[in-house]
Order: C-alpha cells, then structure tokens, then sequence
C-alpha cells in the first residue's frame, strides 16, 4: 500500500511517500529564511509559500519514491493543529488530489504524528516538544494514550525561541541557542527548574524566560543612551557569557523535561520512553534522556533526527498504521487549526 502524506502546518512545505512502514521520500522546503529577517514565522508570507511550492514538492517527492500518481492508494494530510491559511493550502491540495485519484483521504492530528514518530511498542510514556506544544503522554496502546501534562504557557520549543530573541540570536532559536551552549557552563547561571517539584505533570516556561531576561538586564553595565534605548545583549556581553547564558538556560529547560518523563514512567510502571518533536533534534537533551534512562534501567526511543522537525514522512507513517486499523475519514470536514489532542 502507498501513502501520499502532505504536512503544511507551519512554515515547512512537505511531502512524503509511505509504503509498507517505510518511508520512500520525504521532501521538506523549509521557509526558515523567508521568516527568519522577521525574527519568526508570518502567517501570510507562509501560505503563500506553501501555494507557490506545494505542487513541486509533490512531484519531487513522487520522483524520488519512483512513483506515479495512479499507484498512490491514500492520501493524508495534517487538519490541525497549526496556521489555518498555511493548513488550508495543504488540505485544498490533498483534498483535490484524493478526488482526482478517487482514493480516500485521512486528515491527521500533527501532534498525534510527532507522538507515534519513535520506533517503538506501547506501553510507553511519550514526551513531545515541538514549537507550539509540550506534551506529556501515557501511551497505553496504538491511538490509545492519555494526556498527563503539558505546558501551562509557553512550549518549549517556543521558551528556546523567545531566549534566543532575548539575547539576540535569531529564528528559530532551538538551534542557535544550542550551538551557543556547546561552549559554555551549563551551571554558571542557576536558572530556575520550573514546575519541577509539583504534584501534577504539566509544565511551564514563561518564568524561566523572566529569570533568563532579569539576568540579561543585570549582565548590562553599559548605561542606556537615547540614541541606544535598545542595545542587543549581543553587544555587551562577552562571547563567554553568551555561551554560558546559552548552556545554563538549556540544561534548565531540558532538566525538567527529561525529570518529569522519568517521574512519569516510574509512577505509571512504564519502563519505555519515547520523545519527538523539534526540541528532540538538541543533543544535550538526547544526551540528558539516554543518561537518565540507563540509570533507571529504562529503554529509550528518540526520534529519528529528520523526523523530529516537521515532515510529511510521520503524517503519512500516522494514516498507514490508522487506515490498517480501519480508520477512514468522514466525507466533509473542514481545518482545525486549535485540535487538541484528547
Ligand atoms: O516540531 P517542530 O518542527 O514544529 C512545531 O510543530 O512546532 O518544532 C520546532 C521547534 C522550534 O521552536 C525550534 O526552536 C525547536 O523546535 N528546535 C530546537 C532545536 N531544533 C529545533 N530546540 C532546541 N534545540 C534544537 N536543536
Ligand atoms: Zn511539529
């Protein structure tokens, strides 16, 4: 069976080829460089990115999985969560595509995709990071989980984001943060470890943020000018305090993730954890997570790093293993860009 998966909820235009759990190709136009001048992504500019590429992408992903159109059996794509003009490009497209082909249509839950990207059997307690969420999940078989936390305000992808933009490092954060860090002290600024000591499983950034801008501030020794109301961090402080800002604010954001996972495994009896979305891809947390989970004895299974950021490839990974359970899509639905997942 082929899957044609078409992922266009944010700023990467992707398309992909799924056939027996295997992934044929998976193009990703990233639109980073278009957005990064505005220090993150805009709605319309990225929309119409996807229009202009889409078709292309579809092509390229067909010719590198030596495919033609008439072998695609179904076609998925992501219905939500994300922007709703850049889901409605993606959607439009598939939606003309499964009509023209006479084939049926899955609409995917992003966040279910990211959730079921690592490579391994439930039961498994699921840490997925991406942009826009943080999610702390029971999986107790396939499509069957429950939510135990997630982040109260910022994501952690989007704490990595707003700290880079803090100290004057540009879009998107997460890497360049990082890249930063691998020169610096991760315990040179004792930055808070929010939400790390309370009873429940969700999490929060914003005031991580507000110790990371507070120390900013008092790092500056030079006085404030009227022709320099707003001076970059970048121009007062020393290269190694930007590397020891970096890895300080890093290893606090990936301590309590990596804590609270093993604190979930442990109370729910789960000796599996899996993690995925963006903020997988930062080497420090994989380090952190491998160390953590062979101290407890516990397997680990971390996204496959070019599956970690958007991609068709999980959107179209997610349709195969649900068309085989017989899950088929109802004939009139429409973009959800705030679906949360239950
Ligand atoms: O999953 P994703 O591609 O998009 C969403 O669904 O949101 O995640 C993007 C997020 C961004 O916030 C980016 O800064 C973060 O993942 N990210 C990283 C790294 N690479 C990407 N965060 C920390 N370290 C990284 N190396
Ligand atoms: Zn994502």
């Amino acid at each position: 069976m082929l899957i044609l998966g078409i992922e266009t909820s944010c700023d990467e235009t992707s398309v992909a080829i799924v056939k027996n759990g295997r992934i044929l190709s998976n193009i990703i136009s990233s639109q980073i460089d278009l957005h990064s001048v505005y220090g993150g992504v805009v709605p319309e500019i990225a929309s119409r990115q996807h229009l202009k590429l889409v078709d292309q992408v579809i092509l390229q992903a067909c010719q590198k999985a030596e495919i033609t159109f008439k072998e695609i059996d179904v076609v998925a794509v992501t219905r939500g969560p994300g922007l709703p003009s850049s889901l409605l490009v993606g959607v439009s497209v598939a939606r003309g595509l499964a009509l023209r082909l006479d084939k049926p249509l899955i609409p995917i839950h992003h966040m279910e995709a990211h959730l079921y990207t690592p490579k391994i059997d439930p039961p498994f307690v699921a840490l997925v990071v991406s942009g826009g969420h943080t999610l702390l999940v029971h999986v107790l078989d396939f499509g069957e989980h429950r939510i135990l936390g997630q982040t109260l305000d910022d994501a952690a992808g989007e704490a990595f984001d707003k700290a880079a933009k803090l100290i004057g490092l540009g879009y998107p954060g997460g890497p360049a943060i990082e890249l930063k860090a691998k020169e610096g002290n991760p315990r040179a600024y004792p930055f808070p470890r929010p939400m790390l000591d309370s009873l429940d499983w969700n999490f929060s950034f914003s005031g991580l943020k507000t110790a990371f801008r507070r120390t900013l501030s008092s790092l500056n020794t030079k006085l404030h000018n009227e022709d320099h109301p707003k001076q970059s961090p970048l121009s007062y402080l020393t290269v190694q305090q930007v590397a020891d800002l970096c890895a300080s604010f890093q290893a606090a954001v990936v301590e309590v993730l990596v804590e609270k996972s093993v604190r979930a495994a442990k109370r729910f009896q789960v000796h599996q954890i899996a993690v995925s979305g963006g903020v997988c891809c930062n080497e420090f947390l994989r380090q952190q997570f491998d160390r953590r989970c062979r101290e407890e004895g516990f397997s680990l299974s971390l996204a496959d790093r070019n599956l970690c950021t958007d991609n068709a490839g999980m959107i179209a990974l997610l349709a195969e293993r649900k068309f085989e359970k017989g899950v088929t899509a109802s004939s009139c639905w429409d973009i959800e860009p705030d679906w949360i997942l239950k």
